[in-house]
């Protein structure tokens, strides 16, 4: 977490700073600083606790100009979001500033003997070690300093540096957080993402662990941790900023929602042509990916949901055995994955710490890896045998809805994909999937367009709840229950509910009500119930009734025009059009996405960057 952009060139270098910290807020938002050079080539630190706006606003009160900086947006791992564990981060006599993005994992035996050895600490960051360790080494050249300093480094980091004695330069390098440079005509930058250089520059270099980054106005020096020089050219940038701005939308979430129409045909588009299925950029051949025996697939939150939808429809649709887990478990449990297993590894930035680790460690015990990712270049994308993309355009908001689609958009395409190649499916029914799937963008523009107006049915909902709530002493709470191919997402539902809502929501297959959950319904609970058409229909029809029995609110979702799931008096009704059911997940999740950002948005929350959260977890 946390997001880094430095800058050396002409342009005022504040404005820069500030412009990348916003486009890296979702990255974290508790507190950010900067440092800058100004004309006197003096190390001048501005920090602030809070979001980037309250760091612009003092700046804005005490301007500061230069043309070459360091910059930081913080998600606090060490130390409370405080003003003094804002980055940057100083050595004793203030002449280096250091911002970091990761976890160093030494840092309080580091800080020991780095206290014995007379350094003052100010801080409860980790960071802060770094600043003294390359104080400890500076002997008139910053980057061999940074470099003797990172061979004691345990953890992960992507930092910036600047020195009072080279005020032309900023030093970057990277361990497993992500680092990219921007090549400009006399500027360059450094940052945790694209977005913050884009507006400048098409030109970008992805830094490799292990690389060391020197940046002056005219020249970008990359070299390894031995000081050899790495030789590498730019790689041009295919979407613009435009498509990480808001276009009229009041909150990246709302935008993103809308785009998801978009988004498939993209996938549609890129993918199919005529019966042909075809992932150009996979690098497995056809017989690596029908060698192993069994598939695990492994991500976390909304991308773990994508992943569990995938195990329903690989399982019948390939009839292999599929098991998934959250990454974070599947590391710690001597997972048995070897030759025969094919991995998918699926997430949104490509740079989720547990999901890059789940990763190598399958990889160390022989897995072919598959990664479904978003992010050209990102870590996972990089690291994996083959990838598949998924062509959802930057996703802004840190609840993720357009990823979560074109996630599982992808997994049907490799389901079908993958049917194929097994001979499981015969050609006649893959070509009425295809068919049926190609109508998914249309059907996503119904269900938006009856819900894109203020005052639509959902916003409605969304505020007798509130109402409701407070009616109740906020003892309401969201259950969200579903069977078969949509519980994973009552499992969705539910996350994007209380991210952003701070409400308590939790999703459960229904069948497993009677085996406790059951005991919660009163008048308390919203209980959302997804029964659109499906095999387990006359199920969930029990399910319902037996929570109105007790006196639970339903939300149906529902197939639209059903009229026997009326009769059951349910409090609530969203429809969703008719289609396979196979394909309704794609369908479900959208109202379940505006449900949840209605009610935020109802309470007046923060929407796109909810509390404690971050876009990009890349820490354990
Ligand atoms: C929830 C959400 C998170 C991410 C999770 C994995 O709305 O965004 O649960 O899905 O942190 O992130 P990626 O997909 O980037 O690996």
């Amino acid at each position: 977490m946390c997001g880094i952009v430095g800058y050396v060139g002409h342009r005022d270098v504040v404005n820069i700073l500030i412009n990348g910290l916003k486009r890296l807020e979702y990255r974290g938002y508790d507190s950010a600083g900067i440092a800058v050079f100004n004309e006197g080539a003096e190390l001048i630190c501005r920090k602030k606790r809070g979001k980037v706006r309250e760091l612009e606003h003092s700046l804005s009160e005490e301007p500061l100009s230069g043309k070459v900086g360091i910059a930081h947006t913080r998600w606090s791992t060490h130390g409370a979001p405080t003003e003094i564990n804002a980055h940057p981060h100083f050595d004793c006599k203030k002449e280096l500033a250091v911002v970091h993005n990761g976890i160093i994992e030494n840092y309080q035996e580091l800080k020991d003997s780095l206290i014995m050895e007379g350094h003052n600490f100010v801080s409860e960051t980790d960071t802060e070690v770094i600043a003294h360790l390359i104080e400890k080494f500076y002997e008139n050249d910053l980057e061999e300093a940074v470099r003797r300093a990172l061979k004691e480094l345990h953890g992960s980091y992507a930092i910036c540096v600047v020195h009072k004695n080279e005020p032309h330069k900023v030093v970057g390098a990277r361990l497993d957080s992500p680092l990219v440079i921007g090549v400009g005509k006399n500027e360059n930058f450094l940052a945790s993402d694209i977005p913050p250089i884009l507006e400048y520059t098409r030109d970008i270099i992805y830094v490799e662990n292990g690389e060391i980054v020197t940046l002056e106005a005219d020249n970008v020096t990359i070299k390894n941790l031995d000081g050899a020089r790495v030789e590498k050219l730019p790689e041009k940038i295919g979407w613009d900023i435009g498509q990480a701005e808001k276009k009229g939308f009041p909150h990246y979430m709302l935008k993103e929602i809308f785009e998801q129409p978009e988004v498939i045909k993209r996938i549609i588009n890129t993918r199919i042509s005529g019966e042909k299925i075809h992932f150009d950029e996979l690098k497995i051949s056809d017989e690596d990916l029908l060698k192993p025996r069994n598939i695990a697939i492994v991500a976390c939150g909304t991308a773990y949901h994508a992943g569990l939808t995938g195990k329903y429809m690989l399982e019948e649709c390939t009839r292999t055995p599929v098991w998934t887990d959250t990454s974070s478990e599947f590391r710690y449990r001597d997972p048995i994955v070897n030759e025969d297993t094919l991995m998918i590894v699926i997430s949104q930035s490509g740079e989720t710490a547990d999901t890059l680790a789940a990763l190598r460690e399958a990889r160390k015990r022989g897995a072919k890896i598959l990664a479904i990712c978003n992010v050209l270049g990102s870590s996972i994308a990089r690291e994996s045998d083959g990838v598949i993309f998924t062509h959802a355009g930057p996703e802004i908001a840190v609840a993720s809805t357009k990823a979560y689609t074109a996630q599982l958009a992808t997994l049907y395409l490799f389901t079908i994909y993958m049917a194929r190649l097994k001979s499981a499916l015969g050609e006649d029914k893959i070509k009425e999937l295809l068919d049926e799937f190609k109508t998914i963008p249309s059907l996503l523009e119904t269900i938006l367009l009856r819900y894109k107006a203020e005052g639509n049915e959902i916003s409605h909902y969304a505020k007798d709840f509130k109402a409701y709530y407070e009616k109740r002493h906020t003892k309401s709470f969201f259950l969200y229950l579903a069977r078969n191919i949509n519980y994973p997402n009552a499992l969705e539902g539910a996350l994007k509910l209380k991210e952003i809502s701070y409400i308590s929501a939790e999703g459960y297959p229904a069948g497993e009500m009677k085996h406790g959950p059951i005991a919660l319904i009163d008048e308390n609970p919203w209980v959302v119930c997804i029964v659109t058409k499906s095999r387990t229909y006359d199920k969930m029809r029990s399910n319902i009734q037996e929570i109105k029995a007790r006196g639970g609110i339903v939300i149906g979702i529902i197939t639209s025009g059903d009229e026997h799931i009326k009769s059951l008096n349910l409090n609530y009704i969203i429809e969703v059009p008719q289609v396979h059911e196979f394909f309704s997940p794609i369908l479900v999740a959208v109202p379940l996405q505006l449900l949840a950002y209605y009610v935020a948005r109802e309470f007046g929350y923060d929407i796109d960057q909810p509390r404690n959260l971050a876009k990009s977890v890349t820490v354990e």
